[in-house]
């Protein structure tokens, strides 16, 4: 009788435990279900988190965290989200498949100040201001006709260069090309943009050093955008003086050179009813633009300024810097640089000049292009882009306002992608249909999608015509009998990755 009830009690429990068990069972799997899945997170430090990744080197800290813990990664810079990007396939997801949800770009303190409260192009946060101005720079700007427009400017450049490297020849005179390329892309842009240079005198001087510190501090990462309680440090220590000087100065400048242009249209107007549209300078159509509303865009002074800016900060330093890597790979390559010599040579036929016309028989120079673009990415983690809501990537969840790094460089040292991607191989690209232009995602080094980089034709025509004269015209050296394969890689810190040290050579 005992034993009965205690049976009976038994099932009775079980008998009321069962709903309740498995409404919890029901329960967990619900919430399982929408449990929040976030990509791989290496260990963090505390307060400041994945910050001390973005100290020295990036590019190659973030792929060798990567290397452990897979091509979505993610990060905490102080209290702010980030995710890192080191593959072909999960670019693709960002750039492609979810590129409108990764169409913003993250605001930092610095952008601000410097960009007009972000009325440019480049870190202007997506919307309808953006899409009118990035049809400015592609329709208007930077349009294959408008860049094939500029062609005598470029030649003209290319040869005061070869003219100047001339004086040095056989003379056992060092070259220093670091320097010489960087004038030849300021000069090319600022022609582009002013209708002339400001390279000499105390205005081009005060230009120069002014552009110079103006791509040092913006291109400079502050703690303070991550941990804003540390803002008050910025203060203290001259930082934000600093940022609001350049930013004055510049601004200065510009005003100057748009008062300038402003007259000089008044001027025009009155005295050439038949101005040419054709010869117009990228400040000469931002005014027109500003000033008729004709295609219904609507851009103010400041936006005008912004944009030029944008060009001069994204389109100098980035030509240069492929040029001076590129010959610094030709030289460490004599085999690649004989290659390219006898290519460019034959097809020149005794030209001392080669002209844009002849670039294009040239297949082993662009395969040279394409590969120091591979080799050397030149702002290795792309321009930030920032989510603007919760999505899934390759099956994580990555939340609304995560910044997303894209190492371009990284993922042009893949493995699944490249044959032996630690050596500088420019034929792997003579039978491969491979491009830069956004497309192909192993190689993205002007980034893809809505936000990719406007001015492809613009800062490849300077640098193939620009390596194919001095290849074509000299032979190069290194100075002290120096052996091509001890020349220093040794890089930079900064938003775009230069030779640390200048790049010297001997023309012959
Ligand atoms: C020649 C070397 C250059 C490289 C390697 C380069 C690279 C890049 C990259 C990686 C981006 C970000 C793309 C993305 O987020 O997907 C970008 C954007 C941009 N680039 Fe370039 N660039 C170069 C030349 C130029 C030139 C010559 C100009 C203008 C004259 C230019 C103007 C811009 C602008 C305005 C953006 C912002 C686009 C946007 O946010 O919608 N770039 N570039």
């Amino acid at each position: 009788m005992e034993d009965y009830s205690s049976i009976q009690i038994l099932s009775l429990f079980l008998l009321f435990l069962s709903p309740l068990l498995l409404l919890k069972w029901f329960l967990s799997s619900q919430t399982n279900k929408n449990k929040i899945n976030p990509p791989p997170s290496p260990r963090k430090i505390p307060i400041i988190g994945h910050l001390h990744c973005f100290a020295k080197d990036p590019h190659r800290s973030l792929l060798s965290l990567s290397r452990r813990h897979g091509p979505i990664m993610l990060l905490h810079l102080g209290s702010s989200p980030a995710v890192v990007i080191s593959s072909a396939a999960a670019a693709k997801e960002i750039m492609k498949t979810h590129d409108l949800i990764f169409s913003n770009r993250p605001v930092f303190k610095v952008n601000r100040k410097l960009l007009y409260d972000l009325k440019d192009v480049s870190v202007s946060p997506y919307g309808e201001y953006w899409r009118q101005l990035k049809s400015i720079c592609v329709l208007q700007l930077l349009s294959n006709h408008k860049v094939k427009s500029f062609r005598s400017v470029r030649e003209e450049e290319v040869l005061l260069m070869i003219e100047k490297i001339e004086e040095s020849r056989g003379k056992n005179i060092q070259v220093n090309l670091s320097e010489m390329f960087s004038k030849l892309a300021n000069d090319i842009v600022c022609r582009a943009s002013f209708g002339r240079k400001y390279d000499e005198g105390e205005k081009g001087m005060r230009f120069r050093r002014l552009l110079t510190e103006f791509l040092v501090v913006l291109g400079t990462v502050n703690a303070g955008d991550f941990m804003p309680w540390l803002s008050w440090i910025n203060k203290l220590n001259g930082w934000d003086n600093r940022v609001d000087r350049v930013a004055k100065e510049m601004d200065d400048f510009l005003e100057e050179v748009v008062e300038d242009k402003m007259n000089q249209r008044k001027f025009e107007e009155i005295v050439d009813e038949d101005h040419d549209e054709r010869k117009d300078d990228f400040v000469d159509i931002l005014l027109r633009i500003h000033m008729s509303q004709e295609t219904g865009v609507s851009i103010d002074r400041d936006s005008v300024k912004a944009i030029i800016l944008d060009i001069f900060s994204a389109g100098t330093d980035t030509t240069s810097t492929i040029l001076e890597w590129a010959m610094t790979e030709l030289l460490r390559h004599p085999n690649a640089m004989k290659e390219l010599q006898n290519e460019v040579r034959k097809v020149a036929n005794g030209k001392s000049i080669v002209t844009e016309d002849d670039i294009e028989n040239m297949s082993y120079l662009k395969a040279v292009i394409k590969e120091t673009l591979r080799y050397h990415t030149p702002i290795p983690l792309l321009v930030p882009r920032e989510a603007t809501q919760d999505v899934k990537v390759m099956g994580y969840d990555i939340a609304a306002g995560t910044i997303v790094f894209i190492n371009g460089w990284a993922i042009g040292r893949d493995p699944v992608s490249w044959d032996d991607p630690e050596e500088f191989k420019p034929d792997r690209f003579l039978n491969s249909s491979i491009d830069y232009r956004g497309r192909d995602f192993e190689l993205i080094p002007f980034g893809a999608g809505r936000r990719g980089c406007p001015g492809i034709s613009f800062g490849i025509a300077t640098n193939e015509l620009a390596l194919a004269n001095i290849v074509n015209k000299f032979n190069w050296e290194l100075p002290n009998r120096m052996k091509g394969e001890d020349l220093d890689v040794d890089e930079c810190i900064g938003v775009t990755i230069h030779r640390k040290n200048p790049l010297i050579a001997l023309a012959m």
